[in-house]
Formats: structure tokens, sequence, C-alpha cells
């Protein structure tokens, strides 16, 4: 059995959990790509990453996946969001419809990543409205939380992830 992991990162966080899910990876069979340096490596199973953008992934990905025919897949991300497995299962299900129907789905992991500090401000003027400012408080606290994702939590959960998609293989 061979590996890839192929993953698109803008600041790092899903780079991050690229990087733990390749280390856990056995064997000397595989290799780990950013979505720039995949050029069609082959392989029997993909670990493909996204970072999340607006509710989904970013269009590298999709069209990195498209491409794929008769392998077995594994999806994991990071997004702004934390502690929120609704919004999780979510984008699961928003990503999870570009696998091709002749490729085997094995599962997603997401996790929370820290957002760049300027988008802090966003949620820093009060407002108003009292369900508006509730929402504001909330997104403050998510974005002071994220600061510190993915941790070594998440790493461990990276791990585990890896562990139960290799039991399906
Ligand atoms: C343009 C843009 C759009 C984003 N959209 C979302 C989103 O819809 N939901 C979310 O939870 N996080 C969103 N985020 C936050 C990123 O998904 C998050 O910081 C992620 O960990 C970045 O991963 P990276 O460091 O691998 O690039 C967005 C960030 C950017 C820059």
């Amino acid at each position: 059995m061979d590996y890839m992991v192929v993953y698109s990162s803008k600041t790092g966080n899903t780079k991050k959990i690229a990087t733990e899910i390749f280390s856990a990876l056995p064997g000397m069979s595989k290799d780990m790509q950013s979505m720039r340096e995949y050029r069609g490596k082959d392989a029997d199973v993909f670990f493909i990453g996204f970072w999340v953008n607006r509710g989904t992934c970013d269009i590298s990905v999709i069209e990195m996946m498209s491409g794929l025919h008769g392998k077995k897949i594994a999806l994991f991300g990071t997004c702004g969001m934390g502690r929120d497995a609704a919004y999780f299962k979510s984008i699961e299900q928003k990503v999870n419809v570009w696998v091709p129907d002749d490729c085997e789905y094995l599962g997603t992991f997401l996790c929370q990543g820290k957002m760049p500090m300027q988008v802090r401000g966003n949620y820093e003027i009060p407002m108003e409205d009292p369900k508006q400012e509730v929402w504001r408080k909330k997104m403050l606290q998510n974005f002071d939380e994220g600061l510190f994702h993915p941790n070594e939590d998440d790493l461990w959960q990276a791990r585990e992830f890896v562990e139960q998609v290799l039991s399906r293989v």
C-alpha cells in the first residue's frame, strides 16, 4: 500500500496537520506534496488536505480530486470555527461530494486553525442589536481560542484519524 498526502494551505495550519498525518503513515512508500507541487504522482491511498474557504474547500482541491480514479481518499482540513460538530459535518458534506464516484471515500478529519490577526478586528466593535452582540462575543471568543490551534490534541486526533483510515483499507 502506498500513500500520498496532498494539501492546500495558505497560512500553515493545514500543512501542520498534513505533516502529522504523513509522519503517522507506516512504511516508506509515502510522499507529501503541496497542491502547487503536485504533478499527478500516483498512490493507492490519498490523504487530501484543505483549508476552509467560505464554507467549503478551495478550487485547487476540487480540481485535483476530480483527476483521481479508482483511489481510496481520506480528507482532512482546518477552519476558523472550532468546537462545532454540526458545522464540521456541513463542511465534510460540502467537500466530500467532490470525491469521484469511482473512488472510495474513507472519511474526513477537521480541526480549528488560527486566523490572521486582522480578522479579529471584525469582531472587536460592540454591536447595538443584542442578538448580534451575542454573536460578536461568540466569534471573538472563537477567534481567541483559535490562536492555539492546531494544538497537540488536534495533532493527536489527526494521528487517530490515520489509524481509523488504515483499519479500513
Ligand atoms: C478568505 C478566507 C475565507 C475563510 N472562510 C472560512 C469559513 O467559511 N469558515 C471557517 O470556519 N473558516 C474560514 N476561514 C479560516 C480558515 O479556514 C482557517 O484559518 C484555516 O485554518 C486556514 O488554513 P491554512 O493555515 O492551512 O491556510 C477563512 C479564511 C480565509 C482567509
